[in-house]
């Protein structure tokens, strides 16, 4: 490990319900170092955003989660661990693929595309106190050598873009590099950057989409992020609205 505690106390688990569901069953009865990794090479009941499910093949991809204690973080801040989870993943994305025969995009918050295809998907899942989050948990899903995806998911994966096999343990190492390097900029309070950094990679960015808000299709783009964490988005009148999670879908 390139890491200073992000995976240095590895959990290994051949087979796992949920990484997520381990991590915090754990919490409950053990007192973790901060950085412990669960990660498992085949999980059976992935959870995804929203009560969806997460489903990977088995030995095929990443499925991992990292144990955070961002007691320094206020609550209503808590989207900047979404922007460094998808930091994290789309610098990683980016060091393996030739960056630049690929677009490499994050869907707000933090869906990462390559192509306009899904590729990672992320889940947070917070332990609050006072206001203050007390544990995090964070949950990545990527596809690494996965080729064969669910009919009607946009899915891709990285041998799928480069024909190429890749190693799942490097792939999961670069991943907690990534994620440490970030959550230090987040500790030092570099929020500026890092939003600077998540705006840059932006799905959308300046670019005339068709999306679905209340039930109508409408041409939107993308403007930046809210103070809040919500997403910017302009109309073909220039007006700017904030739109929440559930307020937009955008039509590929
Ligand atoms: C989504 O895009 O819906 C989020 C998917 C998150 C999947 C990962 S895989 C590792 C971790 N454990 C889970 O049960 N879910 C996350």
């Amino acid at each position: 490990m390139e890491t200073v505690f992000i995976g240095r106390n590895l959990i290994f688990l051949p087979e796992a319900d949920s990484t997520n569901s381990y991590a915090i069953e754990l919490l409950k009865n053990v007192k973790l170092e901060e950085g412990t990794l669960v990660y498992t090479d085949y999980q059976t009941h992935g959870k995804g955003q929203r009560g969806s499910s997460w489903k990977s093949e088995s030995s095929s991809n990443c499925t991992l989660s990292v144990v955070l204690f961002p007691d320094f973080l206020k609550l209503q801040n808590q989207f900047y661990l979404y922007q460094i989870a998808a930091l994290a993943c789309n610098d990683t994305i980016a060091e393996l693929l030739n960056s630049s025969q690929f677009d490499i995009k994050i869907k707000w918050p933090n869906d990462i595309l390559v192509d306009h295809k899904k590729i990672t998907g992320i889940l947070i899942e917070n332990n609050v106190m006072d206001n203050r989050i007390n544990s995090c948990v964070i949950g990545i899903g990527m596809n690494v050598n996965q080729l064969v995806f669910e009919e009607g998911i946009k899915a891709t994966s990285l041998k799928h873009c480069s024909a190429q096999h890749f190693d799942t343990v490097v792939v999961m190492r670069l991943i907690c590099k990534h994620l440490e390097r970030y959550y230090l900029l987040l500790k030092a309070n570099q929020t500026d950057l890092i939003q600077y950094e998540y705006e840059k990679c932006l799905f959308g960015k300046e670019q005339w989409m068709n999306y679905e808000k209340e039930n109508k299709l409408i041409q939107l783009k993308v403007k930046g992020l809210a103070k809040n964490g919500f997403l910017i988005m302009e109309d073909i009148e220039g007006t700017e609205i904030e739109v929440d999670v559930k307020e937009v879908k955008w039509l590929s």
